[in-house]
């Protein structure tokens, strides 16, 4: 894919619906206790890995994907089906949540993913799993994944890397205790999987950094909306931000406050972004998010900033590209066990573009107010690298070429679409 600058950028946009609250729409309402229908689900590979999984386990899930409606026949938490082997593509999400779903079960399972997938680490889950009483089996500590069944228990756990696939992989395996389940979280994560809990009747709630949930429980079948994804909405919110005489209207964005870090760091930068008219679907925050043309300056993240939006850290290291002074971005470890060394090709592409970048470790620091050069772009298939890098490459002087470009369909389908609907040359 060749990029070349543009010069404005204005209009509406509807970003695609959220990829972290369709995979749990899907597992969640197939241990309901009957019928559910999705609305606004996101149609993509990734969270195509969770809906053909779900059917391998037996069930009955019907979609129209140009109405973007699904229609999930939940069979309740002990009727579900042994499969051969799960295949999760890219996707840890589906491997990561279906792992505790499948730790609960009376049958064996198998979980495998693609070579990205089969390299990220295992060991995350299977610590809180097997203390639970779960019997894993890992590959040197990554997938492929066996599960063999057994009684599992309620346990207090203190999490100590910040991960919401960890935490949802700890909720799902609690569904098949008796007791009560604690989870401590010293840094924040994204709280989707506990939101749709407690709206499908569970027993389930969080005070500070403690989540608890009660079994047994009975999930209720109910609809569900799917918001818009904040993180897809990121790389059109940075465009705006950095691109003169500019203004975007993002409509029915997802605006959960563990999702809304983003926005805080930006306008923290002197990002103009408004949220307007708020509303609440299933016990989601939805939004529309008016952003216009700023003047940003450089900031310093903690490692707290970087887990509250893990996902956004490549497009906000593009815009601090383009902001006055110094961003620092500390303790960004977890962004090298992403689909790619998400720091290390952050830091390779902003240098390739001539940014003035500096890593230490898990640190990444940014000069940014000078112009950036196009260059080739490597992704690595990895689906943020290219939204990313794509959004640089329309600033840059020069043209670009984003290498393996296709991998925007793990999270974002129309991307390239989208963005042609908004910019001007
Ligand atoms: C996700 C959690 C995050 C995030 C990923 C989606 C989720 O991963 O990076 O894109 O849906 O729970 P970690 O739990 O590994 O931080």
């Amino acid at each position: 894919m060749i990029i070349n600058p543009i010069n404005r950028v204005n209009g509406e946009l509807r970003t695609p619906p959220d990829k972290s609250i369709s995979h749990r729409a899907i597992i969640l309402s197939s241990i309901s206790n009957g019928n559910n229908k999705i609305s606004n689900f996101l149609f993509s590979k990734d969270t195509y890995m969770t809906l053909n999984a779900m059917r391998k386990l037996g069930i009955n899930i019907e979609t129209n994907s140009a109405a973007k409606e699904v229609y999930v026949q939940g069979k309740g938490l002990y009727d579900l089906r042994p499969a051969s082997r799960i295949y999760c593509g890219n996707s840890a999400t589906t491997m990561r949540l279906l792992a505790g779903l499948l730790s609960g079960q009376k049958f064996s399972s198998y979980l495998f993913g693609d070579d990205s997938l089969n390299r990220r680490p295992m060991e995350r889950i299977k610590k809180p799993l097997t203390l639970m009483g779960a019997n894993i089996n890992l590959t040197d500590g990554h997938a492929p994944i066996f599960i063999r069944p057994s009684n599992l228990e309620a346990i207090n756990y203190h999490m100590q890397i910040p991960s919401a696939q960890v935490k949802s992989s700890i909720l799902l395996a609690s569904l098949y205790t008796k007791g009560i389940t604690k989870i401590q979280e010293p840094i924040l994560t994204r709280n989707h999987t506990e939101i749709m809990l407690e709206y499908l009747n569970c027993n389930i709630g969080s005070k500070e950094n403690e989540i608890q949930i009660t079994n047994p429980n009975t999930l209720i079948s109910k609809d569900i909306f799917v918001p818009g994804d904040i993180s897809s909405a990121a790389y059109f919110i940075a465009l705006a931000l950095i691109t003169d005489e500019s203004s975007l209207i993002i409509r029915d964005v997802g605006v959960n406050k563990t999702r809304t870090h983003i926005l805080e760091l930006w306008k923290k930068m002197g990002g103009k972004i408004e949220i307007i008219n708020k509303r609440n679907f299933n016990g989601e925050d939805v939004s529309d998010i008016v952003v216009k043309s700023s003047k940003l300056k450089g900031i310093v993240l903690s490692e707290e900033d970087v887990s509250l939006c893990i996902d956004e850290i490549p497009i906000l290291a593009v815009t601090a590209a383009f902001a006055q002074g110094e961003t620092k971005i500390y303790g960004a470890k977890e962004l090298r066990v992403k689909e790619s060394d998400r720091l290390y090709l952050t830091y390779t592409n902003l240098k390739n573009m001539k940014a003035h970048v500096e890593i230490d470790e898990n640190n990444l620091s940014i000069v940014g107010g000078n112009e950036i050069f196009g260059s080739d772009i490597e992704t690595q298939k990895d689906h943020r690298i290219a939204m990313a890098f794509t959004i640089a490459s329309l600033r840059a002087v020069g043209s670009s070429v984003i290498k393996d470009y296709s991998s925007v369909e793990i999270s974002y389908p129309n991307f390239y679409e989208d963005l042609n609907k908004i910019i001007e040359y």
